[in-house]
């Protein structure tokens, strides 16, 4: 695998975390939720950007012996980024009820924490047992609210990550690496 993608306006991608370690992080997180032995576990998967990690958590669960379901839910976050009070709406909503089950959130990456501290506290408001986040990249640098991730594949700098689901301006989310955004060198000179 080439350690660069090159993509729209010829930007460049800097690997951080190649496929292969984002798989053993996987593996691991799956045996880590295995071992809280979930009761009924409903995986909801946040929209767009948890898809790849969803996807693959699911199916790690699954090697592990974890009966699940998946839903799947689409958070929007109004206002400035830089306020601690941003607003989240539900833009689509899970189709199953909650109550009395183990929920685990998968979103791609934890930044400021307004969109999965609205997401546990809207499946703790419907009555689940227990609701846990799992994200792929924790940037705590960016966080703006009190909340911390119960499973993290990497813990990174305040980065703007793209690849294995997370997207700059809708591009990236196929690559099945995490990468940085580099500057354009030409332009530097
Ligand atoms: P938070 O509410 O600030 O924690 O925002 C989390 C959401 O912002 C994530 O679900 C991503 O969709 C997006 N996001 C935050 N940081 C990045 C990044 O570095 N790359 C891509 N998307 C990001
Ligand atoms: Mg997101």
């Amino acid at each position: 695998m080439s350690d660069n993608a090159t993509g729209p306006a010829e930007q460049k991608v800097r690997r951080l975390f190649s496929a292969e370690e984002i798989g053993e992080r996987v593996t691991a997180l799956a045996r880590e939720v295995a071992a809280s032995a979930p009761d009924r576990l409903l995986v909801v998967i946040v929209l767009k950007g948890g898809f790849v990690f969803g996807a693959d958590l699911a199916r790690a669960l699954a090697a592990e012996g974890v009966q699940l379901e998946i839903e799947f839910i689409s958070l929007a976050s109004y206002g400035s980024r830089l306020e601690t009070s941003g607003e989240v709406q539900v833009r689509r909503d899970i189709e199953v009820a909650v109550s009395g089950r183990d929920v685990l959130i998968v979103d791609d990456v934890l930044d400021s924490g307004l969109t999965l501290k609205f997401a546990r506290g809207l499946m703790q408001a419907r009555g689940a047992r227990r609701a846990s986040i799992a994200v792929m990249i924790d940037k705590p640098e960016g966080r703006r609210t009190d909340i911390d991730a119960d499973y993290v594949g990497f813990t990174c700098p305040n980065y703007f990550v793209v690849g294995y689901g997370m997207d700059a301006a809708h591009a990236w989310r196929e690559l099945p690496y995490v990468g940085v955004l580099e500057a354009d060198k030409d332009e530097a000179g």
